[in-house]
């Protein structure tokens, strides 16, 4: 007979809610919510009022609380709240990945000192089952490459952009009103949340933990409907990419940008909110999971896949830390891109350090196909972001 567990959570935004409710429906599951903090008292909300606690101490301190669930949105005031918890002896479950990407360091020390066990299957693409899979079973192959896509926003609007001509600002409200971004939805759309996910499960599947201001993300924020016709006229659509690349030497390179993918590119395929993880293993070869990255009930059941892993006493072993000596970012990889961007702009962006293949001028734009090193491309996106050029992976 399984343990029951006490849960105290924290947030009740797409995430909390999502598991308010699927516990509501699976009654039988041996998890109860016994108090939910939230930071507004005037929303309206489902869960009866004597849930709900302005006072983070009332859970925090509450000895009959077993587990935390942290599931709010900024990322420092998780880092106190789930650190508070690991001290006071209480397990944690986070859907919280920009908290972990910068902190997953000092997040393991504090619960290792404690003794406690931090789980967090929800906060990298949703309800795919892949921090488990990436640190189990491929706990002991090496990873040529693990790429694929990470947020479902960003392809919720791709989609809506490409199939329906969509207007971006019209798609993006759509994938906000379906819960799918961030309640900023800057990260979804400027590749930080894809990145957030890279630097996580590369540290399961790679053995390498980077912060995440070291590593290139570009986005699609500036994609304008030149550069959908261009990647149409190709028979080609436009992904947004986190990749982890295997380099000689035990280096990896890791990177998100946008992608030009054709049609016989499995990622061609994978519309809306959902994700697809792809794992290419030394020995195994290549292997995919996909399923919805973003929303609210797909999220909550991979927090409840942590809940039913606590009561199997689980732990992630990031044994590629431990079997790979020292992987290092490498940033010297050359990729092919297209950059376009306004003519006004072409000033004021030195793009010295691309080797051009070809340029073009396409009325008030300029096309450019070139290569370039990522090290160029991380020093030149300040000035590209600013001057609103769209930059893919040819
Ligand atoms: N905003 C995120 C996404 C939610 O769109 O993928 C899931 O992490």
């Amino acid at each position: 007979m399984n343990k029951q567990l006490n849960i105290g959570l924290f947030g009740l935004g797409v995430v909390g809610s999502g598991l308010w409710d699927i516990l509501q429906e699976q009654a039988h599951q041996p998890f109860s919510i016994r108090k939910i903090g939230v930071q507004n008292p005037e929303k309206q909300r489902t869960p009866p009022a004597h849930f709900l606690t302005l006072q983070p101490e009332s859970i925090l301190e509450d000895p009959g609380i077993d587990v935390i669930v942290e599931a709010i949105t900024h990322p420092e005031e998780a880092l106190a709240l789930v650190t508070q918890a690991l001290r006071n002896g209480k397990d944690v479950i986070t859907a919280n990945k920009k908290m972990l990407a910068r902190y997953l360091p000092q997040l393991l020390k504090i619960a290792a000192e404690n003794e406690r066990t931090l789980l967090y299957e929800s906060a990298a693409c949703g309800g795919i089952p892949v921090v488990r899979t990436l640190d189990e079973y491929f706990s002991a192959e090496p990873l040529d490459k693990l790429y694929g896509i990470f947020n479902g926003t960003s392809n919720y609007l791709l989609t809506q952009m490409f199939r329906y001509q969509l207007p971006f600002a019209e798609a993006l409200k759509q994938a906000q009103e379906k819960g799918f971004a961030e309640a900023d939805p800057s990260d979804d759309v400027d590749g930080a949340d894809a990145k957030h996910k890279l630097i996580l499960l590369s540290a399961h599947g790679q053995g390498l933990w980077v912060h995440p201001d070291e590593v290139l993300h570009l986005g699609i924020r500036h994609i304008q409907p030149e550069d959908i016709a261009w990647a149409q006229q190709q028979g080609a659509t436009i992904k947004l990419v986190p990749t982890g690349k295997r380099l000689p030497d035990n280096r990896v390179a890791l990177y998100v940008i946008p992608h030009l993918v054709q049609r016989d590119n499995p990622l061609f395929h994978i519309h809306d909110e959902f994700n697809s993880v792809h794992i290419e293993g030394q020995y195994s070869g290549r292997h995919v999971l996909t399923g919805r990255g973003a929303g609210s009930k797909p999220t909550a059941s991979a927090i409840i896949a942590d809940l039913q892993g606590l009561q199997r006493r689980q732990q992630y072993r990031y044994s590629k830390k431990r079997l790979l000596s020292r992987p290092a970012l490498d940033e010297s990889l050359e990729i092919p891109v297209y950059i376009r961007l306004p003519k006004s702009a072409e000033t004021s962006v030195n793009l010295e350090s691309i080797k051009v293949d070809s340029v073009e001028i396409d009325g008030q734009n300029i096309r450019l196909e070139g290569h370039v090193r990522l090290s160029d491309l991380k020093s030149l996106r300040g000035a590209l972001h600013a001057a609103g050029a769209f930059v893919m992976q040819r």
